[in-house]
């Protein structure tokens, strides 16, 4: 790490990615942090600065806008990013028949779109500088169907696919790709619309991980260069498991699990 090198985190006002920032900062890197709530992040930059001697940027952008990626590197300026956490993440919930055209299309614009062209921006300027590292978050949902998280779930198996697919693409270059894959995790995004899908269902206080957990299991797998990593050590055994199951099982448990 330089004085000029950055970690570069989106969705860094609040939840997993608030953590991941206060994680990296803690391990010594400079940051520049991107969401839309300027507020937050700049009293997250001051107080990281503050706390750990290191230079936190706060940019406030919406990644969701066409020309959001080239705002960004406009910013950015002769700033040298390493690593870059594409976290930034939106989920609506509920029936897919009676989900309204601007929240599916919300999902895949930031969710989707907007995360692959941030890979592609950065893919290219990592590989030129000789190496970095990319982390994208994904989610438990992306190795399965969920029934009332539809398009979100599908969402988050785009993000695991393109994730393991650039790992491989990408690892001549010196560029390493992680998909971090979060189950329950205790932040706004889990109170409110996930809380909303599971309905009747009580999500069980046992299954939910904080956002420093998923932060610390990001920052090694991110380290390590690690393709894939599901925080906490029961969802890492689930998935492990029911990994080598049938699609048709899988199906099975869902419906169950989600009282479909
Ligand atoms: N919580 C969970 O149970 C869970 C589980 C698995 C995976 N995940 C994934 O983890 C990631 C973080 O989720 P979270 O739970 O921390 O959610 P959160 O608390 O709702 O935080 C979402 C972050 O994304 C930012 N954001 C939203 N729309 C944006 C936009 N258009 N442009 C720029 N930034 C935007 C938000 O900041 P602003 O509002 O300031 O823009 C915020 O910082 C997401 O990708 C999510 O899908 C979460």
């Amino acid at each position: 790490m330089t004085a000029n090198t950055y970690t570069l985190i989106t969705g860094a006002s609040a939840g997993i990615g608030k953590a991941i920032a206060e994680r990296f900062a803690s391990e010594g890197h400079n940051l520049v942090l991107v969401a839309r709530r300027l507020p937050e992040l700049t009293t997250l930059a001051d107080k990281l600065s503050h706390d750990h001697g290191i230079d936190a940027v706060p940019l406030a952008l919406d990644l969701s806008d066409d020309d959001a990626s080239e705002d960004l590197i406009e910013a950015l300026g002769d700033r040298d990013v390493d690593i870059v956490v594409n976290n930034a993440g939106v989920l609506s919930s509920g029936s897919f028949r009676r989900m309204d055209r601007d929240r599916i299309e919300s999902m895949i614009e930031l969710n989707i779109v907007s995360l692959t062209e941030m890979c592609r921006t950065f893919s290219e300027r990592l590989a030129e500088r000789g190496g970095g590292r990319i982390v994208n978050v994904a989610s438990v949902a992306a190795f399965q169907p969920v029934p009332n998280l539809a398009v979100y779930a599908a969402t988050k198996a785009y993000v695991l696919s393109l994730s393991e697919a650039l790992s491989l693409e990408l690892a001549r270059k010196g560029v390493t790709v992680t998909a971090v894959c979060p189950g329950y995790t205790d932040t706004d995004m889990l109170r409110g619309p996930v809380q909303e899908a599971a309905g009747k269902i009580k999500i069980p206080d046992f299954t939910v991980l904080e956002p420093e957990t998923v932060a610390k299991a990001a920052y090694k797998a991110c380290m390590r260069g690690d393709a894939i990593e599901v925080p906490g050590i029961g969802y890492s055994i689930v998935m492990a498991t029911t990994g080598v199951l049938p699609r048709w099982v899988k199906r099975r448990l869902t419906r169950l699990g989600t009282g479909t």
